[in-house]
């Protein structure tokens, strides 16, 4: 068969690129994950340039060479390449032919496409790849350990439902052998003495059956409780303790519909591995005890059986791209509503209810489309099988009866035979199913194995931090987001000492966030190093790190439960008296008291009963809750009065931490120890107020500015 490049998924519209790179690098043996590419090139939100393909490319040993070119040249580049699609995506071109073209979407699979289609949609970038010497060959990594593994960690129920089940189909085996027997010698021969005791036998027989599926029933409901809990919880694990950064490039929805994709895998695994298993024995008895019982009429019955399965097969590989297809508009769906609901204030602002509904119809709409595709094939091939087991046994009759006139066979002999005939044919089209179903999962694996498969927070662990004194340092610390964006941060040198108040300020976009963010390991550094107390940050344990480390980011969020829990974040060892104490330094405890629950009242989602300031206020308590020996703000009190704000200034004072406060009004840090003034990524200026005042700089700029604004609205 030509060598043909595999078909790698994208999981977001913006890995387009990445995974076309990807398919061409498995063209040419070196298989990579998609979430290999972006931890080591990182990837910004929009997707990546032809530009950031050629240098991702150049870095897995791969001569690449991107240059414009016309529809008509493409068939003299060596293929698979990568063009540039509808100026807003990448493909593969595997092939071009005379009046067709095949091309590897990385959202939708192989398709072959005409001519005519193809070039109107080109845009007339290609990227051509080929590999250097030095490309290693790597072997892509099996999708299925995961969930193998986690299966056989139960062997006890999954050995139970095998024995129980071997012993139900057993019966199967009997049933065939008592129509012979029963035809022969009580239909034929007419000897009732035999009646009542096959009758006995049958009843007992009918108990047995009864019991056995009653206990393969629970052993299976066993089976898939225990790896429910086995693969959720191993599976929220590894989501939970994954790095900010992969959240920040996924949406919500789409994790979510991975987390459920779980749960569709047990339940076709659970369900599918033992009855694939049993499958292949029946099918190879049955095949066995019909060639014991006519070689002739038993090769024909195995010879449709295979036709039927080769059949199925092949139309598989169809309901393949029907299926992948299906889980992408779902997915897609899906992602698009959550973020809907989630962000259905700004709707409701913007009265764009009516344009996203569209949106989301529309999209709802291909995902209907391609599962009605998808079920109508599946019913094709469904009443294809139904139709050949209704006519094979009325065939089989039909062809065994010169043998039975001949007296080479008895009757009961033909019906029995039939009878295996039946039986045989239910395996072929169960594994023919099982095939499908096996192969329908391996979109949903995908999308689990980018996460199982991505590096936790911190793999190695780190050293607990039980404390701090509060002493930190960031030395000459550089950062980008990915390998291709410009530093938002440069060379930043800073020494703070424990219990100074520190301030940040800066204009917008000039990298103060990002900071905040490195200093609390959310992000690493990509040069430089930060350390707390004298050790690197890496060395800590980031989530004891943080415990001791109160902080309000620009976008922390509150939970929709009670206000206690929201403070407390389900720590149990916070009393209740801390909880009032942080609220009391937060200046909001008089206002809880005030609502009709005081602490056990909800907090509607994302805070949205409560006014701006109190919300605030509420994540301050929540930060100083833990007694944090540092204390980090990024416009935590934004939309404070500045009386409260004095006010809170005053109680956090006295609690001795470090203090970093990153503030756009100026007023609320003047009486910083330092205020350190940070432009586009470069600490520009230090120093306290008066001093960074008569400097006469951007400090000296923004305050005054600000001084003015607040003179134009007193007059
Ligand atoms: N997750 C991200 N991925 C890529 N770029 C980002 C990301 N977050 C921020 N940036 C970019 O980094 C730069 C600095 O952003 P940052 O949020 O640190 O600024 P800031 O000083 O906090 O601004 P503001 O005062 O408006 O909050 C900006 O140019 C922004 O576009
Ligand atoms: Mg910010």
């Amino acid at each position: 068969m030509r060598k043909r490049a595999p078909f790698i998924e994208q999981m977001e519209d913006a890995e387009c690129g990445i995974a076309c790179i990807a398919m061409v690098l498995g063209y040419y043996g070196c298989f990579v994950t998609l979430h290999e590419i972006r931890e080591r090139f990182g990837l910004s939100r929009g997707g990546s340039s032809l530009l950031q393909l050629i240098n991702i490319g150049s870095g897995y040993s791969m001569r690449c060479k991107g240059f414009k070119a016309g529809f008509g040249q493409i068939k003299n580049l060596p293929l698979p390449a990568i063009a540039h699609w509808e100026e807003k995506h990448f493909v593969v071109i595997e092939r071009v032919g005379t009046r067709s073209v095949t091309i590897v979407d990385p959202s939708f699979g192989r398709k072959r496409i005409s001519r005519e289609e193809a070039e109107a949609r080109y845009s007339g970038h290609i990227l051509c790849l080929a590999p250097e010497e030095s490309l290693q060959p790597r072997k892509a990594k099996n999708k299925w350990r995961f969930f193998i593994e986690l299966a056989l960690k139960q062997p006890k129920w999954l050995i139970s439902i095998l024995g129980v089940s071997l012993i139900l189909q057993s019966f199967g085996l009997i049933a065939p052998q008592l129509t012979a027997y029963i035809t022969d010698h009580l239909l034929l021969d007419s000897s009732q003495d035999k009646f009542a005791v096959i009758g006995a036998a049958l009843l007992s027989l009918f108990i047995f059956y009864e019991l056995f599926s009653i206990l393969r029933g629970w052993f299976l409901a066993k089976l898939q409780s225990s790896m429910d809990l086995l693969m959720m919880t191993t599976f929220i694990g590894k989501l939970f303790h994954l790095p900010y950064s992969f959240f920040e490039s996924r949406t919500g929805g789409e994790l979510l519909f991975r987390t459920n994709a779980n749960v569709y895998i047990r339940q076709i695994l659970s369900n599918r591995m033992v009855t694939i298993i049993i499958d292949f024995i029946l099918l190879i008895s049955y095949a066995v005890l019909m060639l014991v019982r006519s070689t002739g009429l038993g090769a024909v019955v195995i010879g449709v059986g295979i036709g039927i399965f080769s059949i199925l097969i092949v139309t598989t590989m169809i309901t393949q791209q029907f299926a992948s297809r299906e889980i992408t508009e779902q997915s897609r769906t899906q992602s698009f509503l959550a973020e809907c609901i989630y962000g259905i204030t700004d709707i409701k602002l913007l009265g764009a209810e009516q344009h996203l509904l569209g949106s989301w119809s529309q999209l709802f709409r291909n995902q209907l489309s391609t599962t009605q595709r998808r079920s109508i094939w599946i019913s094709l091939l469904d009443s294809f099988s139904s139709g050949i087991q209704f006519i094979m046994p009325l065939l089989l009759l039909w062809a065994g009866s010169g043998a039975v006139m001949q007296g080479t066979m008895t009757l009961g002999g033909l019906l029995g035979f039939n009878a295996l005939a039946a039986a045989f044919m239910i395996p072929i089209v169960s594994l023919g199913s099982a095939y499908t179903q096996l192969l329908s999962v391996g979109s949903y694996l995908q999308r689990i194995h980018d996460v199982v498969e991505a590096r936790s927070e911190q793999e190695e662990g780190g050293e607990e931090v039980a404390s701090l004194q509060g002493k930190i340092e960031m030395n000459h610390v550089s950062y980008r987001y990915s390998a291709f964006s410009p530093y938002v941060l440069q060379d930043v040198h800073l020494c703070i000492e424990p219990g100074e108040k520190v301030a940040i300020v800066g204009p917008s976009g000039s990298g103060k966030s990002t900071l905040a963010k490195l200093l609390l390991g959310l992000y690493r550094t990509t040069e430089g190093e930060i350390l707390y107390d004298g050790r690197p940050i890496d060395q800590l344990e980031f989530a004891s790190l943080r415990r001791n480390i109160g902080a309000v980011l620009q976008d922390t969020k509150l939970f929709q439960r009670t206000i206690e829990d929201n403070i407390r974040m389900l720590d149990e060892q916070i009393s209740i008296e801390q909880v009032v104490e942080a609220s009391m330094t937060a200046n909001i405890h008089d206002e809880i008291m005030k609502l009709p629950l005081s602490y056990a009242t909800i907090v509607s989602e994302n805070g949205g009963s409560l006014s701006g300031g109190q919300r605030q206020r509420l994540l301050l308590a929540r930060a100083l809750v833990n007694r944090p020996q540092v204390l980090l703000l990024d416009e935590a009190t934004s939309a404070l009065d500045n009386l409260a704000q004095a006010e809170i200034d005053r109680a956090l004072s006295a609690m001795n931490c470090t203090r970093i406060i990153i503030a756009h009004r100026l007023s609320t840090v003047i009486n910083a120890d330092r205020i350190i003034v940070m432009n586009e990524g470069h600490i520009v200026e230090t120093g306290t107020h008066h001093q960074l005042l008569a400097q006469q700089g951007l400090y000296y700029q923004l305050y005054t500015n600000e001084e003015e604004k607040k003179h134009d609205i007193a007059i």
